[in-house]
C-alpha cells in the first residue's frame, strides 16, 4: 500500500508519501514560525490562511520527489485532530477534495497517534509493547502502548504542558518565539546547579506532572537579579534540568510499574539534547533502553501521519468523504487495530 498524509494541526504545513514496500518515499514541510513570530504564538486564523496557501504546492511536490501518481495511491490520511480547528479544517477538506477527485480511501489520523508511531520510521524500531512518553507543546503523557492502536494512558500532566512550560520559560527570559528550542541553546553555556528550579511532583508516588508552578520560580529567579547574559543562561539551564528531570523520573515509574523495558519518546520536546541525555542513562541503568524519532520528526510532521494512516488502512480502516476535524479528540477513543 502506498499512502499520500496531509498535516496542519497547528503552525507546520507538510505532506509525505509513504509506501508499505519501499518506506518514506517524500516528506515535504513548510513551517509558519515566521509568520507568527511578531505575535509571540500562534495565531489560529493566520494559520488556517497560510495552510490554505502552502498545502497543495506541498502535496505536489512530495508527490513529485516520490515519482508517485494518484493512481499508485491506496489512501489518502490527514490530521484529524487533536488541534487548532480552523487549521485542521484546511488539511481535512485538502484530503477529502483529493479523495474525491481521484477515487481513494481517505482517512482521518489522530496527531499523538502519530508522534507515538513516529519513531517506527527509524531502522531500528521499537517493539511492542513499551511505555511511551509524548512530550509535545499541547500535551505530555506516559502511556501503556500494547500495539498500534492499542493505548492506556498511565499519566499526565495536571496544567502545562512539558513543552509549554519550555515556551512560557523562554518567554519569561526574553527570548523570541518558539522558545523551548531557543532555551535549550542558551542553556548550554549555563552553569550547572547555578539556578536550582522545583522539580515539581517528583516527591509523590503516581505519574502525573504537573509543570506550571515552575514558571512561578522562574519569574521569581528572573526578577531576583539583573538579567546579564550568564544569568540567564543560568536560569535557563536550571528549566531544562528541572523538565528533564521530572520527566525522567516519571518515565522510568512508568517502566518500573509496568514491567517494561522499552521506553519510546516522542514529540516536540523529545528534540532535546539534556533530555535525551538524561533518560538514556536513567532507562539504561534500569537495563532498558529508549527509542526516538530522528530528530526532523520529533515536532510536527506528515511522515508520521502517514505511519499512523497506513496502518490504519492495512488494517482495512477507511474513512468516508465526511471532512473530520476535532479539536479535543482523547487517543483513548481510538478504534483499536485488528489483531
Ligand atoms: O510536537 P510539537 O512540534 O507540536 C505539538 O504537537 O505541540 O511540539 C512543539 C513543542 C514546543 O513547545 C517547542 O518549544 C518544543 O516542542 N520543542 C523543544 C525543543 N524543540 C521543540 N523544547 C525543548 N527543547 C527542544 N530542543
Ligand atoms: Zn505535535
Amino acid at each position: 500500500m502506498r499512502v499520500l498524509a496531509i498535516e496542519s494541526s497547528c503552525d507546520e504545513s507538510a505532506a509525505a508519501v509513504l509506501d508499505t514496500t519501499a518506506g518514506l518515499m517524500a516528506h515535504e514541510l513548510y513551517s509558519q514560525v515566521e509568520l507568527h513570530r511578531a505575535y509571540g504564538g500562534v495565531v489560529p486564523e493566520l494559520a488556517s490562511r497560510d495552510h490554505v496557501r502552502r498545502l497543495l504546492p506541498l502535496v505536489k511536490a512530495a508527490l513529485a520527489r516520490a515519482g508517485t501518481r494518484p493512481a499508485d495511491l491506496s489512501g489518502i490520511a490527514y490530521t484529524a485532530g487533536p488541534g487548532l480547528i480552523g487549521a485542521l479544517l484546511t488539511g481535512a477538506s485538502l484530503a477529502a477534495s483529493l479523495a474525491y477527485a481521484w477515487t481513494l480511501p481517505a482517512i482521518g489520523v489522530h496527531h499523538l497517534e502519530g508522534h507515538l508511531l513516529a519513531p517506527l520510521l527509524e531502522k531500528d524500531p521499537p517493539p511492542f509493547p513499551h511505555v511511551a512518553l509524548l512530550v509535545s507543546g499541547g500535551h505530555t503523557q506516559l502511556i501503556e502502548v500494547a500495539a498500534i492502536g492499542s493505548y492506556h494512558l498511565l499519566g499526565e500532566t495536571r496544567d502545562d504542558a512539558a513543552g509549554e512550560a519550555f515556551d512560557k520559560s523562554a518567554k519569561l527570559l526574553g527570548l523570541p518565539y518558539p522558545g523551548g528550542p531557543q532555551l535549550a541553546d542558551i542553556a548550554r553555556h549555563g552553569t550547572p546547579g547555578a539556578c536550582t528550579l522545583p522539580r515539581p511532583m517528583l516527591d509523590r508516588p503516581g505519574l502525573e506532572f504537573s509543570f506550571s508552578g515552575l514558571k512561578t520560580a522562574v519569574l521569581h529567579a528572573v526578577r531576583a537579579a539583573p538579567l546579564a547574559e550568564q544569568r540567564r543562561a543560568d536560569i535557563a539551564r536550571g528549566v531544562e534540568e528541572a523538565i528533564a528531570d521530572t520527566l525522567t523520573a516519571k518515565a522510568v515509574r512508568a517502566l518500573e510499574y509496568t514491567g517494561l523495558d522499552v521506553l519510546v519518546v516522542s514529540g516536540g520536546v523529545s528534540a532535546n539534547r539534556t533530555l535525551r541525555e538524561r533518560l538514556d542513562a536513567a532507562v539504561r541503568a534500569h537495563g532498558a533502553r529508549a527509542y526516538y524519532p530522528r530528530l526532523e520528526f520529533c515536532t510536527d510532521n506528515a511522515a508520521m501521519i502517514a505511519v499512523a494512516g497506513l496502518a490504519r488502512l492495512e488494517a482495512g480502516q477507511r474513512g468516508g468523504l465526511a471532512i473530520e476535524a476535532r479539536a479535543q479528540w482523547p487517543l483513548a477513543s481510538l478504534p483499536q487495530l485488528a489483531a
